[in-house]
């Protein structure tokens, strides 16, 4: 059983509508929702948020330390191609991360290639459409079982 918090970056909060040739027409709600089944039967516990806010997003990757989150599962969105901010605040707590993408970034614009996150996480689930948030719930017990604190995980 672990304690997970799914972090949900800008623009996310417009799943749906938004792009949905790329990203799909399920909402978040929706996403939110099977998530939380799928985590009830794995025994997790699940905190979700989503802000339009790179600070809030940081002040929450900050809470979590105190919380005692085990893992934090985290689309940035565009933040991941921007934010140091948001990858410090990771380095900074320690809790092992998941970055999760509902496309395939490396298959779109070449902005889009780069993360600052992707070097500092345990892995990176992308291009399942909101399956990869599922995907990365299903990837936590194999995380904490393998590696309890996310590090040298796969190697
Ligand atoms: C995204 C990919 C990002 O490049 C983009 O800015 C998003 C969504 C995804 O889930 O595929 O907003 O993180």
């Amino acid at each position: 059983m672990a304690k997970i918090l799914v972090l949900n970056g800008p623009n996310l909060n417009l799943l749906g509508t938004r792009e949905a040739d790329i990203y799909g027409t399920q909402t978040l709600a929706e996403i939110e929702r099977n998530c939380r089944v799928l985590a009830a039967q794995q025994q997790h516990q699940l905190a979700w948020h989503q802000s339009n806010h790179e600070g809030q997003l940081i002040d929450w990757i900050q809470q979590a330390k105190q919380q005692a989150v085990d893992v934090i599962i985290l689309n940035a969105s565009a933040y991941t191609h921007t934010s140091i901010a948001l990858r410090e605040a990771l380095v900074a707590v320690q809790i092992p991360a998941i970055e999760v993408h509902l496309s395939n970034v490396h298959k779109r614009e070449s902005f889009r290639h780069h993360s600052f996150l992707s070097d500092i996480v345990v892995g990176t689930i992308g291009g399942f459409g909101a399956k990869s948030y599922e995907l990365a719930i299903l990837a936590v017990e194999s995380l904490l079982t393998l590696s309890p604190t996310g590090k040298n995980y796969g190697h």
